[in-house]
Order: structure tokens, then sequence, then C-alpha cells
């Protein structure tokens, strides 16, 4: 049995392969932490202001606030939301990027990017109000471009999110209106709540948790515009077939990691390598093989069919291979070391984002104006590296797994319609309402080096689909699953349970797929959790029930990023039941933990609760969703 923290055999493999050349690797570091630091672990340490860092230190006269008297609750509440603010300004601006593009092609600016998918430009428009009867499709693309950007700088209080007031029902947009956490402009939310949680502004824990609401509202937001305008840029995706793991790293091939969040560059390196592998062939390689790390992974795989390496901790184990000739990164969860990593090999590593440099790595900055031209110069530096790749330290582990992924909510639908062609979220209504499924769980997030390498993840899902819940996934969880091989037909067959199976046999039936549909659906990456809500949204208007009636869970069981506390936390005011599988630093403040974990649920309908143990966390999300069926049928 390995010492290692990961139960991903080929993470195994190159973490002794690393020891053996004296890389220390995340999880050396993360040994190296041990034991953390209690206050900063639980909530209660604060560094807001230059008198910091203050501890709750109750037994001290004196110590139980901070030197300016802010008490525990307080300071918990404040870091709290300030992940949030992180989170959502991270998701934002992604989507703001992204908007950016879209304008600059309606208004024939660039020539590298174009609308690919018009009916998903002509379904945003008219959901979020804007005239597309008789009009040029470049027209509706500006304004949906500037509809998006005007999510940004708005400072009208009178006026609501576009996104979110489109894509939400009624109902809860009131709930949202009550409580006063209807953002107005993404901006202005975020500017607010950093100067709300300034020393001596805000003490008030509850005041204080409402403002991270409405940043996190900030968050789906921006999330929400991000992948609709991703959409219609690069295509809506479509089940694939691919493969996961480091055995898809190719010894014979120019090996290229897209690595990272943003499609807007790695979207070209896509399209460029289709025209280079001529120049591949020449240097001696069979061609270019480009591999996904995390949500940029996740982009190019739901509409390229792009194989997995692999998850964010186990980044710098592609470079362990020896046959990774560039790595390409954009923006968020990319180690600082993956510079150091290289340096023991050949591999390049290129920064693309001017808000992300590593020192000593080569720096292309993405210019929507050039972006082939850039994308082909990675691939020619790629190829370059290929060339002085030393043979003799290349060592790919042999394991690959099959996987089927692309399910978009109109992939899913295209399926659902095949059984319903009227109705398509009626096949996972009538399945729960038959008692087929128990409900739909979404599982999401990280990876968090507290816990066990994807061991969270996987045990969370097996236990999950042997209830009958219906699993969708996105971002490092549903790669944790790829590359444990439980994204295919086999795991259905393994792993789910009489209903599920029964529930998956019809829609094989008629799905007209060359392969059976897998365990879970790969809905994206971590922007596309909007994709789930979307998916939640349709539940609750088709069941006729509010979202917190919904049997609809979400799992993050190995939360890690300020993203994930702000994605979390939208769930929340959306009425979804959340899992944290780490125990989350508000545990310093019992208020502040009890507000977020119970009282919650009397606002919002839904609440986050912390269990570290995935077989205790899955026996709870099971009760919750049988819970939440249980007073469905006692409402009919
Ligand atoms: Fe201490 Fe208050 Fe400054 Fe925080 S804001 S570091 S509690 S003095
Ligand atoms: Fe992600």
């Amino acid at each position: 049995m390995s010492e290692h923290k990961t139960i991903d055999m080929a993470a195994i493999q190159m973490l002794d392969r690393a020891k053996e050349i004296g890389f220390l690797t995340t999880f050396d570091r993360a040994k190296a932490q041990e034991p953390r630091c209690t206050f900063g672990n639980t909530g209660i340490c604060c560094r807001i202001c230059l008198q910091g860092p203050c501890r709750i230190l109750p037994k001290k006269p004196g110590g139980n606030k901070g030197i300016c008297g802010a008490a525990d609750y307080t300071i918990v509440a404040r870091n709290t939301v300030r992940y949030i603010a992180g989170g959502a300004a991270a998701h934002s601006d992604h989507g703001r990027e992204i908007a950016e593009v879209l304008l600059s092609v309606a208004e024939g600016r660039v020539h590298d990017y174009k609308v690919t998918d018009a009916d998903k430009l002509v379904k945003v428009a008219k959901k979020i109000g804007i005239e597309t009867e008789g009009r040029e499709v470049m027209a509706i693309c500006k304004d949906v471009a500037t509809a998006a950007l005007a999510e940004f700088g708005r400072v009208d209080e009178t006026k609501e999110l576009t996104w979110i007031n489109a894509y939400t029902n009624e109902e809860r947009l009131n709930i949202w209106r009550k409580t006063a956490i209807m953002p107005s402009g993404i901006n202005l939310s975020l500017a607010k709540l950093l100067h709300q949680t300034h020393i001596g502004v805000d003490s008030d824990p509850v005041n204080i948790i409402f403002g991270g609401l409405k940043a996190a509202l900030c968050d789906i937001d921006g999330q929400h515009l991000a992948t609709d305008l991703s959409d219609i840029l690069f295509g809506t995706g479509v089940p694939v077939v691919t493969e996961a793991n480091l055995g898809a790293i190719k010894e014979d091939k120019v090996n290229i990691a897209l690595h990272g969040h943003n499609p807007l560059l790695s979207q070209m390196v896509v399209k460029a390598a289709k025209e280079l592998q001529d120049e591949a062939k020449a240097a001696g390689a069979t061609g270019i093989n480009l591999v996904g790390i995390c949500c940029t992974g996740n982009e190019v795989l739901t509409r390229e069919g792009v194989a997995i390496a692999t998850n964010f901790a186990t980044q710098e184990l592609a470079i362990m291979t020896g046959a990774m000739d560039a790595m390409v990164v954009d923006v968020q969860c990319i180690m600082p070391t993956l510079r150091s990593a290289a340096e023991c090999f050949h591999t390049k590593i290129v920064t693309t984002m001017p808000i992300m440099k590593i020192p000593g790595s080569y720096h292309f900055a993405f210019d929507e104006h050039h972006a082939v031209d850039s994308a082909k110069e990675i691939i020619r530096l790629a190829i370059d590296a290929y060339k002085n790749r030393d043979k003799a330290k290349v060592c790919i582990p042999n394991i690959r797994n099959k996987v089927v992924a692309g399910f978009t909510l109109e992939a899913m639908y295209n399926i659902f319609a095949k059984v319903n062609p009227e109705n398509p979220i009626r096949v996972i209504v009538d399945a729960i309402e038959a008692g087929e499924i128990k409900g739909v769980a979404a599982l999401i997030g990280c990876n968090n080096l507290k816990g066990t390498h994807d061991h969270n993840h996987t045990t969370i899902a097996k236990e999950l689909a042997k209830n009958d819940v219906l699993l969708i996934a996105t971002g490092c969880s549903a790669q944790a699953h790829a590359l444990a091989g439980m994204m295919n037909g086999d795991a259905v067959k393994e792993y789910a349970g009489e209903g599920l199976k029964k529930f998956y046999a019809r829609l094989n039936a008629v799905a007209g797929l060359t392969e059976e549909l897998p365990l879970m659906f790969h809905m994206g990456s971590c922007v596309d959790n909007s994709r789930c809500q979307d998916l939640a949204t349709a539940l609750a208007t088709e069941m006729g029930v509010d979202y917190a009636q919904v049997p609809y869970v979400v799992s993050a069981p190995e939360a890690m990023s300020e993203k994930a506390v702000a994605i979390g936390s939208w769930n929340v005011a959306y009425g979804n039941p959340t899992h944290v599988g780490v125990i989350a630093p508000t545990v310093g403040s019992q208020l502040v933990n009890d507000v977020v974990t119970k009282i919650a649920e009397d606002v919002f309908g839904g609440f986050f609760f912390w269990e570290t143990d995935p077989v205790k966390a899955s026996e709870r999300m099971v009760e919750i969703l049988e819970e939440r069926n249980w007073k469905n049928a006692m409402r009919k």
C-alpha cells in the first residue's frame, strides 16, 4: 500500500517517481503544513488590518475579541464572505473576458473568433429579453455581449442583474428581494462587500453573511453568462467519447496540456493543433496530442473531446511523466510549482493571461486579435521542446479509462427528448415520481489534500449511485470520476442501484449513441455549475414546487478554492442542501456556523453541512432526498 494520499494508481506511480528524483510535490507540502493552526483552521484569525493578526483567546482577559473589539462571529463572518468575494471576482472576471471577445466578434474587430452556435445566441437573447425577430445575427450578438458587460458596471440599485433574473423562478427571486440580497451590478456588490468587511464597518454577522450571499449571486450570474457566451463562441457540447488519466499522455506524440479555466486561448490551441500536425511529424513525432487539466480541460473536453490528463491535486505529476512537452496555463487553480517541476525535465510552461505569470515561464499574453498566431507559436515551442525530450526519462503510467462526457443541458435534453419529445425534463421527473430514482445530486468542486485525493469524490458517487441517485458532475469532481474509470456505461453496471439501472436502460435503448450512457453526466467546468442550476430550475418548474422542495442536493466533497465557497453559497441561496467534505472555517463561531448550517434553511430552504466521512455524507444526502420526496408526495 502506498504512503501517498491518493486513490489514483497513476498518481501513486508518479509520486514514487517524484520521490526518486527528489521533487517535493503538493502532497509533501500538505504534510509539511501539519499540524494546522487551529485559529486559522476554524476561522478565528483576523488579518483584515495591520494591528493583526488577532486571534480569539477566550480564556485570556481581553483576548476574547480582536484589538478593535471584533468578536469571533464578526471575524468568522468577515473571513467567510471575503472568500466569496474572491470566488465571485474570479468567475465573473472570466465571464467578462468572454463577453469582451463576443463584443469584438459582433463589431467585426476579430477574425479568429466567430459565432459558432447561433441557435444558442438566439435562445439566450430571447431569455434575457432581447428582440430577435427579423434581426441579423451580429446585431443580436452585439446586444447580448453588451447586456453581459452591463452586468459589471451597473450602479443603479433599482435595477437587477439580468442573467439571474432571467434564469431563476419568480418565487425565488422574491425571496432574494425580500432578504435584500438581489444584486444590481457585479462590481458594485463585490466592492461593497470589501467595504462592509473593512475594519470598523459591519460587525453584525448576519448582515455580513447577507452581503456575502449577494456577492455569491454575482458569482452565479458571472458563471451563467460565461457558460452561455462560451457556448455561443465555441459551440454547445454534445456527447463525446475520450479517455482519462495520465496514460492519455502519448510517448510518440508532442504532448501539450491545457490547464486553468478560461477557454479563450485553449480553443485556439485546439484549432491550431489540427493545422500543425505535419510540423510535429517533421520533428519525428506521430502528431500532436492535447490533454486537459482542471476546467480548461473540462471546457475542451466538452466541446472538442480532448482527453483528461488529471485534476487539480495531481497537476505536477503530468510533468513527472517526462513526456509533457508544454503546459499552457491561463487562470485559476494553477500551482506556481509547475515551473519547478518543469525544471527537472524539458517541459515548457506557458502562461497566457496578463494577470497570471509564473517567474521563469514563457508568457504569450492573450490578444484576441492574434489568438491563433499565439496558439501556433505555443505549439511550435512544444514541438521544439519535444526535440529535446530525454527518452530515458519518459515514464507514462499505463492507466487510461474510457470517458463518455459532453453533457451540456442541451445534450441531455436531446437524449431525454427521444423518450419525451414534448417535455424532455419530464423524463427525470417521471423517474423521481415513480420512485425509480431518489433525485439528483450535483458532484462538484476541487481537490483538498486535508483528505485523500479523489477518495471523497469517488466514494460519494458510488454510494449515491447505489442508492438510485442520478448524478451530474462538474469541475475537478467530474475529473475524479473520469480518472477512476467511473464515467462510462460499465460503471453503471458496477455501481448503480436497480432503479438507476432501469432509468439508464430506458435511455440507452433510444439514445442512439455509440456508447452507453455513463454513471454521471459530466456537465462541464466549474462555471458550468450554471448548467446544473438550470437543471434544478427546470425540475422545480416541472414539479410545480419551489427549489427548496426539489429532490436535488449538491456536494463539494473536496472543496478548496474561494470559488467553491461562492458556489456553495449561491446553492444555499437557491434552496439547495449543500454538503462540503472538509470542515469549514466557520466552526470558530457557533453563531455563524449555526446561521449557515441551520438558520439558512428557515430563510432559503438550503443549508450547508460539513461531513468529512464520505459514507456518512452520502447517507445524509439520501435522507435529504427522501425527505423532499416524501414532502412532495404529501403536497399532492
Ligand atoms: Fe484585529 Fe480588528 Fe484588525 Fe481584525 S480588524 S486584525 S480583529 S484589530
Ligand atoms: Fe474549476
